[in-house]
């Protein structure tokens, strides 16, 4: 059966994990000098790694013969985990229920040691998602767990886990991964995978993946789905986003004021079936995107929302002042009627984009 790339492709040991080294040195060490903690908190944005953590995690102090802190991934609890036998290592899905019996029945085994592995670990996922009754009934566990329990919650939504279950975590931000860092992890896939992915291609999935390995991953598999070489332009077509061009295009209209060609290449895209409250979306990403582009040019980056190219930001946004880039932005006005229709700088003041 084949496997996506992105669960093909998942991590086996804290070294192979990216852009999150703050996070993984600290737990090589804590595994090496056999210093864990009971409970962890990992939080972060989708796709960033936490899931995958907590895996090599709970290997890591179960291995027989970990190395500097990572799992061996070849001895016999290592394996069993790895292959899913060993029920001393368990994975609940919070968002799949409100796991109050699953916690309840969690707090009922926990007294018992492991069969198979030095550590009972428990991976909760999503864990934000637990009802109060869940939450209360995990305090308890977590107040003071046994010598052989160890706790990995995750979460995208740190606020929504209650203040008392942080308390008693040591807890772990994850961090966006740059566009850099994608770019070359799906390079290193797809060579691996006999993938022709070209730099360019390479660069424009790391834009779109935004900050997440897992989306990066996807979209090449969609890619890669369509056969042949994968460059810039084919993921544009693969995912359909040639249209971000014709509204760069539309853009490059507005900014010179040709209000013609504005209107014939709008009726293009009327025509050609799409939502004109589309349109004016993307138009607004774009200008956010060039005004990002226009104030903090290099720390900016990775606020930008991925679907415009440097080279077209660039061309773009070279002589228009950010006043203008601002006035383009602003919503339409919703009040009475101007009672002049210029304002003092001269501007217009109704907000219509020439
Ligand atoms: N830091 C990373 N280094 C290498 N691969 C990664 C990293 N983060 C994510 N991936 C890739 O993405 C896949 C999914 O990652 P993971 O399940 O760990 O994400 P997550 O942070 O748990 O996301 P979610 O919040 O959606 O559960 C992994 O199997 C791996 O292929
Ligand atoms: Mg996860
Ligand atoms: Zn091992």
């Amino acid at each position: 059966m084949y496997q996506a790339l992105y669960r093909k492709w998942r991590p086996k040991t804290f070294s192979d994990v990216i852009g999150q080294s703050h996070i993984t040195e600290t737990l090589k060490r804590q595994v090496a000098e056999g210093r864990t903690s009971h409970a962890y908190l990992f939080t972060g944005t989708r796709g960033t790694g936490k899931t995958t953590c907590a895996k090599i995690l709970a290997k890591a102090v179960n291995c027989e013969h970990p190395v500097d802190g990572d799992p061996c991934n070849r001895c016999p609890s290592c394996l069993g985990i790895e292959n899913g036998t060993f029920l001393d290592v368990l994975e609940l899905d919070a968002a799949s229920n409100n796991g109050v019996d699953q916690v309840r029945a969690l707090r009922d085994e926990a007294i018992y040691s492991p069969a198979n592995v030095k550590k009972r670990v428990y991976i909760v996922d999503e864990v934000h998602m637990l009802s109060i009754p869940a939450f209360n009934a995990l305090l308890k566990i977590l107040e003071e767990p046994p010598e052989h329990l160890m706790f990995i919650l995750a979460t995208t939504e740190l606020h929504k886990v209650p203040a008392t279950i942080l308390s008693r975590c040591q807890r772990y931000s994850f961090k966006r991964i740059t566009p850099q860092d994608v770019s070359r992890r799906l390079s290193f896939v797809a060579r691996q995978e006999s993938i022709d992915l070209r730099p360019d291609g390479a660069e424009l999935l790391s834009r779109l993946a935004d900050g997440a390995l897992r989306d990066g991953l996807s979209l090449l598999d969609q890619c890669a789905a369509a056969g042949g070489v994968i460059d810039a332009q084919t993921v544009l077509d693969v995912l359909g986003l040639a249209g971000n061009l014709q509204t760069a295009q539309l853009m490059d209209c507005v900014l010179r004021r040709d209000a013609k060609a504005a209107l014939l290449l709008l009726n293009q895209l009327y025509a050609g079936g799409k939502d004109v409250g589309a349109v004016l979306n993307e138009l607004s990403t774009l200008t956010r995107d060039l005004l990002l582009r226009r104030t903090a040019p290099e720390g900016g980056a990775a606020l930008l929302s991925g679907g415009f190219d440097a080279a077209t930001l660039d061309k773009l946004e070279k002589d228009v002042p950010g006043s203008r880039l601002l006035y383009i932005w602003r919503p339409p006005y919703s009040g009475p009627p101007p009672i002049s229709t210029t304002a003092p700088t001269g501007e217009p003041t109704r907000s219509c984009v020439f």
